[in-house]
């Protein structure tokens, strides 16, 4: 099985350049960030602080998350509500960001994760996908973008959502969110030694490109057919 990995901050294009390739390949895509989110989503819910590791392990056994395929679209269920609409607001992405440093939370989604590897040629969108999940991935990307440009989509995509913020309020949440999510004893969001950086500042079909030229060396090496 071809396994990609592709890390890298939030607000980078990770999950547009991953449905992107995925599609391109015939892969399947797995954006690991909306599993964290639906448990943050959840442990909301229970009215448990994110930042209470006991009280958040406890819960994680009647937290069902699974990931659907429907009309070639990946959705996300928590039970079997879709809570694709609901996850990716500034109020769950900060629920997301203190629950992914849990450990017993990271060990609950790197089985159900690294399953996933095992029986799909897969692209995963994440932060430990190169590091801790599939350390084995035959290509792994880290993908980068300026911070000034990051927090302009995570504006943009927010506003179009109809959320009530500004431009400075989304810069400051996503620094202390990365600030966070890469200084952290556990999986900290660092690239993998062997990552391949990937510019994702400019032209989109020009960086596809690039990545599925990457792709298509390294699947040769590997012996993999893409
Ligand atoms: O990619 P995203 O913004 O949807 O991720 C939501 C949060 O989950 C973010 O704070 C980082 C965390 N995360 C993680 O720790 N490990 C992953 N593999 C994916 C996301």
């Amino acid at each position: 099985m071809m396994n990609i990995a592709l890390d890298g901050p939030s607000g980078a294009g990770k999950s547009t350049l991953a449905k992107a390739l995925a599609k391109k390949l015939g892969y399947i895509y797995t954006d690991t960030g909306a599993m964290y989110r639906t448990i943050g989503l959840a442990v909301k819910r229970r009215c448990i602080e994110p930042t209470d590791t006991d009280a958040v392990a406890a819960a994680l056994p009647e937290i069902k998350i699974s990931l659907r395929f429907e009309n070639g679209e990946q959705k996300i269920y928590l039970g079997e509500e879709d809570v694709g609409g609901l996850i990716r607001t500034n109020e769950i992405s900060a629920y997301a960001s203190k629950v992914s440093a849990i450990p017993a939370v990271r060990a609950h989604l790197l089985d159900v994760q690294r399953t996933i590897a095992k029986e799909n040629n897969v692209i995963m969108d994440g932060r430990d996908i190169g590091t801790v999940i599939l350390p084995h991935a035959q290509v792994k990307f880290f993908v980068t973008v300026s911070d000034a440009e990051r927090a302009r989509r995570r504006y943009n995509e927010l506003i179009a959502k109809g959320e009530n913020v500004t431009l400075e309020e989304v810069a400051t949440a996503m620094a202390e969110r990365d600030r966070q999510d890469s200084t952290r004893e556990i999986a900290p969001a660092i690239p993998a030694e062997d990552a391949i950086f990937l510019d994702n500042s400019g032209d989109f079909d020009a960086v596809i490109d690039l990545a599925i030229a990457i792709i298509r060396d390294k699947a040769k090496e590997a012996g993999e057919t893409v």
